[in-house]
């Protein structure tokens, strides 16, 4: 039997509410496939803060970089706005991603059937969208130098510099085009490079890579025009690659795609060390405590921390199986529930869930 050291990092707000239910469906998971989860769970975020003065202690990051996988719930809470920039929840985050080397962010924007009818859009235009992005999550003006605020010329003056080298091009659109051979072999690249000298580099370097994979499909969108194709026809993507700021933009667009923000998962992967695996929906700090959470994505958020991170299809297959079936059997938390179906709380869901596995 295979041991696994997860550390959890349940965060502030619903994070742990929903982390626990999906520490259930691993243990469950466990028992069927023959491996063994050992978690540590440590503090990131607000709650960081209030005990260690920072939001993300050395003692997080020394676990999550001494684990074979991290699992986050989310960070953030309206309490901890008007703290200084340095030490706000969001922080914490960018620190991690660093941290772990986690350059490669897959955000997966899958509409299910039951739920097509929540999306904004009217359901034949989502319905059967399956998008994934795959956003670039340790470069550009995320962490560009210099950056600042400083008076000039008795004006201030804030900047940030939109910044990628060519490794980190290339090794992302790597990413992007493995993502698509395992799927329907199309690949979009985002870029703004009519304008963007950065983005100019992008895209000669996704040129590049491209001739490694004479079968993926490639085209290129303005990021502009990008965000307008995503309403108007989204079934027409199947792997968008983009930088960090564009992705970040982008994939709250595409989620929205789904009407259910409590249902995507996101994996955000290094080089060689270990994965870190999170809901995309932030910390909801009203809804703490309360049973009223939706799990699922974090639950499916464990499924890609087997696939990516454990390597382990089957056992993200079962967990995906597992969610389609409750909710084609039915079962609703508050944020996805209609009419005729059975409203249950969080932990119920997860105990669905792992009844259907
Ligand atoms: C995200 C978030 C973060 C980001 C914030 C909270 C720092 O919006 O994960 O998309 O901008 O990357
Ligand atoms: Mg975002």
């Amino acid at each position: 039997m295979k041991n696994y050291k997860i550390t959890v990092l349940g965060g502030d707000g619903i994070g742990p509410d929903v982390t626990n239910e999906a520490v259930k469906v691993l243990d469950a998971i466990g028992s069927k496939f023959d491996m063994s989860f050992e978690y540590k769970f440590a503090l990131i975020g607000g709650c960081a803060y209030e005990k260690f003065g920072v939001p993300l202690p050395d003692e997080t990051l020394d676990a999550a970089k001494n684990s074979d996988a991290v699992l986050l719930g989310a960070v953030g809470d309206w309490k901890y706005d008007t703290l200084p920039p340095a030490v706000r929840p969001e922080k914490a985050l960018l620190g991690i991603r660093k941290g772990l080397n986690l350059f490669a962010n897959l955000r997966p924007a899958v509409v299910f059937p039951e739920l097509a009818s929540s999306s904004t859009l009217k359901p034949e235009i989502v319905s059967g969208v399956d998008i994934v992005i795959v956003r670039e999550l340790t470069g550009d003006v995320y962490f560009g130098e210099p950056k600042g605020v400083e008076v000039q010329n008795g004006k201030r003056v804030g900047f940030n510099n939109m910044i990628y080298n060519e490794d980190e091009i290339r090794r992302i659109a790597k990413i992007a085009f493995e993502t698509a051979m395992v799927r329907n072999k199309k690949l979009c690249s985002v870029d703004k490079a009519n304008v963007l000298d950065v983005s100019r580099l992008w895209r000669e370097v996704v040129l590049e890579v491209a001739k490694d994979y004479p079968e993926v499909e490639l085209s290129h969108l303005y990021v502009d025009n990008a965000a307008m194709q995503l309403i108007r026809d989204p079934k027409q993507f199947d792997v968008i690659v983009t930088g960090n700021i564009f992705g970040d933009i982008l994939s709250d667009e595409a989620s929205m795609l789904t009407g259910s923000l409590g249902m995507l998962p996101s994996a955000s992967l290094s080089a060689d060390g270990p994965g870190m695996f999170e809901p995309i929906h932030g910390s909801a700090p009203d809804l703490k405590g309360k049973n009223v959470a939706n799990p699922i994505a974090t639950i499916l958020s464990a499924g890609m921390l087997l696939k990516y991170g454990l390597k382990n299809d089957e056992a993200n297959d079962a967990i995906e199986n597992a969610v389609k079936k409750v909710l084609q059997d039915g079962y609703r938390t508050a944020d996805i529930m209609s009419d005729g179906c059975t409203l249950v709380g969080t932990s119920q869901m997860g105990d669905l869930i792992i009844k259907n596995l």
